[in-house]
């Protein structure tokens, strides 16, 4: 009797989904439903009734609109900058005062991203959990946290990190703060907010089966930031503790320079809404988002939408016009990012074509060799167009830069761990201590932030071959 009404609920309730997703065209992820216990049943369901069918075949309607790109890319202009090399040394001065004042007040916090999969690191956990540290095999996490801890120390203050984590990584990245005491952070300074999720689809736009009992879902990208924090109260906890900047890095970025007192100077002096950390371009087609200015709205034109013919323009001193390439640091004025959360004009979806493993009519795992399917992620980087105040400011790449995204080759961490040996070593050499030339270098941020701190290097682990420089 008792198994004849379930199978009744679980048959009127088929019904009912199919009846959702038919409409759709989606009804193929019901295909094991016989074959699924209730929880498996229950959990599929919720997935369901989670997706936003409408947008997703919206989202399936719009073309990539190429032209339009092409249309913008003509249009592009260079971005109203600062660029600290082409000024005198009392206005460096007046922006490092600024920086350092915004600091000391105490209202400026710090987001990083940490919500993507790393999937061209293949490392089996957050990409934040990553040993980088040329000695110590510190993680990014710790890395970045001592460097918000150490400037914390210097202006006497308290400076909260607003970390996003994604389903992905959002349960290993709390166990592995908790475990480290958070690596120093109050309980308070630290708000952890998890982003949201969008189902892919394959290049017919039909969701993708990933278990008998799961629809594929990808991070929303780490424009999925803003309804983000909205969502988790980040906002809340901001206003509560009178926070009115954010320095926004991304949690790869091991030598990020966090939070930056001359930038932030920058993004001050010029009350600017967003601030955005650029690298003057070497070559004009690197492959580096362009940041420019069209119809006086900061805008990122990606490498691959900006056209060679536009990309090789060069001013009269033989510069490249658009010579502005994105480090994905920027600095928000936080009202701006709450006003950007008003009304629904939503941050556009970017379409990624990726290998998705997917489970066959038959019920077998597959894993395709070359793209099979599509990830819809938003863009951080779009919110620049809103402004109405923006600017970029130009840094020296070696200086603040290295991306950990590959598992080998550029951007890996043996190329990572190199970079930041190199700074350390130009920052001893600035500071007047002598150093081999092959040694290999770290200083914990908690001893120095730059050569101006390593005013005594007693703390110095001499070992055969390399330096740790520890807080003393
Ligand atoms: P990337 O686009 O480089 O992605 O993210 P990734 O996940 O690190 O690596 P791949 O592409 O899978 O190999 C740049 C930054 O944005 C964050 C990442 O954690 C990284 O700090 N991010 C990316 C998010 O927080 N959420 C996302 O949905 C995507």
């Amino acid at each position: 009797m008792e198994s004849t009404i379930a199978q009744q609920n679980t048959a009127a309730e088929y019904q009912q989904l199919h009846d959702l997703l038919a409409p759709w065209n989606q009804t193929h992820v019901l295909r094991f439903w016989d074959q699924l216990t209730a929880d498996a049943q229950q959990h599929l369901t919720d997935q369901i009734l989670n997706i936003d069918f409408a947008l997703l075949s919206e989202l399936r309607e719009q073309q990539c609109d190429h032209e339009s790109a092409d249309r913008a890319a003509s249009r592009a202009e260079p971005p109203a900058a600062c660029r600290p090399q082409e000024l005198d040394a009392s206005e460096r001065e007046a922006a490092r005062a600024a920086g350092a004042h915004l600091l000391r007040s105490g209202k400026c916090g710090v987001v990083i991203v940490a919500g993507g999969q790393g999937s061209r690191l293949g490392f089996e956990h957050p990409k934040g959990m990553y040993p980088i540290g040329p000695v110590s095999g510190a993680s990014l996490f710790q890395i970045l946290v001592e460097k918000i801890r150490a400037t914390a120390a210097r202006y006497d203050i308290s400076i909260p990190l607003y970390l996003m984590t994604s389903p992905a990584t959002h349960e290993e990245t709390l166990a592995f703060f908790a475990a480290n005491d958070r690596f120093g952070l109050a309980q308070d300074e630290l708000f952890v907010f998890c982003q949201g999720t969008m189902p892919g689809v394959d290049e017919s736009g039909r969701l993708i089966l990933s278990a008998p009992d799961t629809i594929f879902m990808s991070p929303d990208g780490h424009g999925g930031m803003l309804a983000a924090m909205q969502r988790s109260g980040a906002f809340d906890h901001m206003q509560v503790h009178g926070i009115e900047h954010l320095f926004y890095c991304q949690v790869d970025n091991a030598l990020v320079d966090l939070p930056g007192e001359e930038f932030l100077g920058y993004h001050l002096l010029s009350d600017s809404e967003v601030t955005t950390q650029v690298i003057a371009k070497q070559d004009p087609l690197e492959k580096v988002g362009n940041v420019v200015s069209v119809d006086g709205c900061l805008k990122i034109i990606e490498y691959s939408d900006l056209p060679a013919s536009c990309a090789q323009l060069r001013c009269e001193d033989g510069r490249l016009r658009l010579w502005a390439g994105n480090l994905a640091v920027h600095a928000f004025r936080v009202d701006f990012l709450t006003s950007c959360c008003e009304g629904d004009a939503r941050l556009p979806f970017h379409v990624a074509h990726k290998k998705i493993a997917f489970i066959n009519a038959e019920g077998n795992s597959e894993k395709p060799q070359s793209p099979n399917g599509i990830k819809y992620e938003q863009f951080i980087f779009d919110l620049l167009p809103r402004a109405s105040s923006a600017i970029v400011v130009e840094v020296q790449e070696a200086d603040c830069f290295a991306p950990l995204k590959n598992a080998s080759g550029k951007d890996s961490p043996d190329d990572v761990r190199s970079k930041m040996s190199q700074l350390y070593h130009r920052w001893l050499v600035a500071a007047g201590i002598d150093v081999p030339e092959d040694t290999v270098l770290e200083i914990s941020p908690l001893a120095a932030l730059g050569p101006e701190d390593l005013t005594d290097v007693a703390a110095c682990e001499r070992l055969s071959g390399s330096w740790y420089i520890g807080r003393g």
